[in-house]
């Protein structure tokens, strides 16, 4: 009996021992699998960092390389593309204009009432269509078949009945948010696609005349009388509403910039008269590339896994088509590193499955629990129930990215103040000034922001502004106004086809 007793016991200290042991390990294993995740997550800390001396350091190269871009075709990655938009919209255009706006994930169709007045639109309608996926990659005349045919449509809906041959001519601003080589306000050739765009028989050819020979398949009598790109629109908005404004700035699907640089500053352009001794130059900042700009092994693969690897550099670190992918990437990294994540889910594998209005959802979840992180990982990703110091590394890893993206967005604006001498640093070449003079020397300035990015994603916009100030410090930071417009990209255009269609065209030499 007693030896039962004795064996029991023992038998009962081993299985505990070994219970005792499958969990120290258990519990070892997930520590070690934890650790694992937050190096991890540290390095992509370290990777992505923008302390304000290596923004600074962007600041300048993009003055450079703005520089370079308009010295010299080719003479740099920012293409510093010619508008021939050398006036901007003065507040007396008048009269009703048709506007068309192709460039990010939807397509728009305006119709924009102009008083005659400063600010005096008097109304626009205005249609959205989501651009369908298969007409990213189609042919051009399937493209511009289908544009051509909602632009009718809704040219019937907003004068009310079939569009008969006797009515007067409409004119139309065309925004096309591509790169495009410009051979007048009017027309221009596409240079390449961006933002996941690839109708291949488009690139080299006029897209103002692919639009013209649509519209006139269609029976409609409607001239381009502009062709510009969102950023263009958006400072032409901007400007409308207010004077100061300078430059333009899209944050959405794509980013870029545009600003108003003076004739004589077009260097590779000589000979250049406008009337106003200026013009709208289209930086396309989406391809700016410089060795300060802080890239990760992340930023490495989405470009080389991309559909057009060694381009749009800077694009691909800040704007809403690529952010969502840099975190799935990510989190697809860690889950193969460490279970933290459950098995490795076969959604993390495709790519652009993580949106980044959805990645601005996680980020901004202030919800003590994190639900809607937990939502997106089920939904979205398969991963479910997450707990809740792992959604809490899902919050962390949209931070890093989106505030280096803001960061480097910001940077990127303050290049353009830098290049046309609203900084307060006295331009590329100039040295240290003495505290307090340069607020002396600095001029209102106003850059008109557009873009989903900006408006919808509070971090983004926080960030942005927060390093603007940094940047240029207590002093100057007053005088630099970051004012957001509202379908500057479509009513711009109208503002334009109205200015352009009385304005004289501009000569070279
Ligand atoms: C295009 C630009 C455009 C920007 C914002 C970029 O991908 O190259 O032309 O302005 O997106 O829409």
């Amino acid at each position: 009996m007693g030896k039962v007793v004795v064996a029991l016991a023992a038998g009962c200290a081993v299985a505990a021992c070994v219970v005792a042991s499958v969990m120290v390990g258990r519990s070892v294993r997930r520590r070690r699998a934890w650790r694992r995740v937050v190096r991890l997550l540290e390095e992509l800390e370290e990777g992505c960092a923008t302390p304000v001396g290596r923004l600074r350091q962007v600041v300048d190269a993009m003055a450079v390389e703005m520089h370079a871009g308009l010295a010299s075709e080719g003479g740099s990655k920012l293409k510093m593309l010619l508008t021939y938009v050398h006036e901007l919209p003065t507040g007396k255009e008048k009269g009703t204009y048709y506007a068309l706006d192709l460039g990010g994930t939807n397509f728009r169709v305006l119709r924009v009432q102009l008083g005659g007045q400063r600010s005096a639109i008097i109304g626009h309608d205005l249609d959205r269509q989501p651009i369908p996926q298969n007409l990213m990659t189609s042919t051009s005349e399937e493209l511009f078949d289908f544009i051509a045919t909602l632009l009718k449509d809704f040219v019937e809906r907003e004068e009310k009945g079939p569009i008969t041959s006797q009515q007067e001519s409409r004119e139309l601003g065309f925004t096309f948010s591509f790169p495009v080589k410009q051979t007048s306000s009017s027309s221009g050739y596409l240079i390449k696609w961006t933002k996941g765009f690839a109708v291949e028989d488009m690139v080299g050819r006029d897209v103002s005349e692919c639009l013209q020979q649509a519209i006139s398949r269609k029976g409609l009598d409607m001239r381009v009388a502009v062709l510009i790109n969102d950023t263009v629109g958006t400072l032409a908005l901007g400007h409308y509403d207010d004077e100061d404004t300078v430059a333009a700035v899209i944050f959405g699907k794509g980013t870029n910039a545009c600003y108003l640089e003076r004739a004589d500053a077009i260097i590779k352009c000589q000979g250049l008269l406008t009337t106003s001794g200026g013009m709208v130059v289209n930086m396309e900042w989406g391809n700016f590339w410089s060795s300060h700009l802080p890239r990760t092994s992340y930023d490495i693969d989405l470009d080389a896994d991309s559909p057009n690897p060694n381009d749009q550099g800077f694009e691909k670190m800040i704007s809403g088509m690529y952010l969502g992918d840099i975190v799935r990437r990510v989190i697809l990294q860690m889950s193969q590193e460490s279970d933290v994540f459950g098995p490795v889910s076969s959604k993390l594998h495709v790519p652009f499955i993580l949106r980044t209005p959805l990645m601005a959802a996680m980020h901004e979840d202030d919800s003590p629990n994190l639900t809607e992180v937990a939502r997106v990982l089920k939904d979205t990703l398969e991963i479910p129930d997450a707990p809740l110091n792992i959604r809490k590394l899902v919050v962390n890893i949209c931070d890093v990215v989106t505030c280096r993206a803001a960061r480097l967005a910001a940077a990127g604006i303050v290049g353009i103040l830098k290049k046309i001498g609203r900084d307060g640093s006295g331009g590329i070449a100039g040295g240290k000034m003495k505290v307090g003079s340069k607020s002396k020397m600095m001029r209102r300035t106003v850059v008109a922001v557009e873009g989903g990015m900006y408006t919808n994603y509070t971090m983004f916009r926080e960030y942005l502004n927060e390093a603007m100030e940094e940047i240029l410090g207590e002093d100057v930071a007053p005088y630099v106004v970051i004012k957001t417009t509202e379908d500057g990209s479509g009513i711009g255009a109208a503002l334009l086809a109205a200015s352009h269609s009385a304005s004289p065209t501009v000569d070279i030499e």
